[in-house]
């Protein structure tokens, strides 16, 4: 049981790795939480179905009852708790919480199977409150109360994960549209009427003079290569500032946390995250500017040159943010790896970190 705690929480903290490749079904996350919460704090004790000789794959398929998604689907003490937990907990619409239901209410170790009863039907089962209280070495026979402080962190937990996925989602899409949108729109308002002959008195101050002196016509010393005018300097400081404000802001954190222990790790993973993730926004970035056949020289007045030289400094500030990521996650795995050894030393963690997937 410690191992398999153990293998669930480093399981755990392997999650967000897949997490981070972007949208596609990761986009719908734990959403509706309730219901999600409720399914995890219900979801590790035994049925009496577990055990139906089904063995746990891989790591994503670890389930500590042991309960197959057939199994969970017809058995009704988990279905009516499970409904019980849902009618006491969530606010949303019924149409919410059945889809939900039919889709993710039976959990994901072994191949899909929906539940024999709808929400609605398998609530109908509840015939009078419950007023046990599941513990962790019950096993699930009767319609119970899930615990309310499982609930509670399994909640807090995933609507962090989600908030902080989402939040980074979010910014990398915009960092990529910037980076790819300044030469766009530059491009495009030197064609409208009025903001031409506004952009021709500018350029001779903004666009063309060099940071540096006279530093644009002949090699910075010292492998510094050519010094930016002020124009590929704005660009080059927008990109810069925007990642590094994407960088601090909205962190929100929430402990006690079911996948991260302590605040600190917390706050490194979610670092970890953003770094990932806006690295790969700007990967595309880094590779088109750099290609001959850059699509943005059809469609914007730039030059090649000028292409290639901001090239350079957007994979500059991708290489820092892979360097973050890349030292942060070793300290990150080294910390919590050896927090998992510690703890599982001092006789694990008790239910609480068992998380059923
Ligand atoms: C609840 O479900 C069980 C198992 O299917 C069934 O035997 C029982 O009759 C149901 N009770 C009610 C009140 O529907
Ligand atoms: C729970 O079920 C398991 C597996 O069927 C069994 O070994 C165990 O004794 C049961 N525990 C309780 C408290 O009934
Ligand atoms: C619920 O779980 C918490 C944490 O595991 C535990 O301390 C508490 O005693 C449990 N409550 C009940 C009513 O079992």
């Amino acid at each position: 049981m410690k191992l398999a705690s153990t293998v669930l929480v480093v399981a755990s903290v392997f999650a967000p790795a897949t997490a981070l490749q972007g949208f596609g079904a990761q986009s719908i996350g734990y959403f509706p939480y309730c219901a999600t919460a409720c399914n995890r704090a219900l979801g590790s004790n035994f049925l009496s179905c577990s055990f139906d000789g089904y063995i746990p794959g891989g790591m994503m398929d670890s389930d500590s009852a042991s309960a197959t998604p057939a199994c969970r689907g017809s058995n009704m003490p988990f279905l009516s708790s499970l409904a019980y937990c849902i009618s006491t907990h969530c606010n949303h619409d019924m149409g919410i919480i059945e889809t939900w239901w039919a889709a993710k209410s039976t959990g994901s170790g072994g191949a899909f199977e929906p539940p024999k009863w709808s929400y609605q039907e398998a609530l109908m089962n509840v015939t009078a409150a419950p007023t046990h209280v599941l513990t962790a070495k019950d096993n699930l026979t009767s319609t119970v109360l899930s615990n309310e402080t499982s609930y509670r962190n399994q909640y807090g937990t995933l609507f962090m994960v989600d908030r902080e996925e989402f939040l980074h989602e979010k910014y990398g899409l915009v960092l990529l549209m910037v980076a790819v949108g300044i030469p766009l729109l530059a491009t495009w308002l030197g064609y409208l009427p009025f903001v031409n002959p506004l952009i021709h008195k500018l350029k001779p101050y903004i666009i063309w003079p060099s940071t540096i002196g006279s530093y644009q016509v002949r090699p910075l010393p010292y492998l510094g290569g050519t010094a930016l005018t002020r124009g590929q300097a704005l660009y080059v400081a927008a990109m810069a500032i925007l990642t590094v404000v994407f960088m601090a802001v909205h962190y929100e954190t929430y402990q006690p946390n079911l996948w991260y222990p302590g605040q600190s790790v917390e706050l490194m993973a979610y670092v970890v995250w953003r770094t990932g993730c806006y690295s790969l926004a700007l990967l595309p970035v880094v590779l088109l500017f750099a290609a001959r056949n850059n699509t943005l020289l059809w469609l914007t007045n730039w030059s090649h040159g000028t292409y290639i030289l901001l090239h350079r400094w957007v994979a500059r500030i991708f290489v820092l943010l892979v360097i973050i990521h890349s030292v942060l996650s070793l300290v990150y795995y080294v910390k919590t790896a050896t927090m998992i050894l510690a703890w599982a030393r001092h006789g694990g963690f008790g239910d609480a970190w068992e998380l059923s997937l």
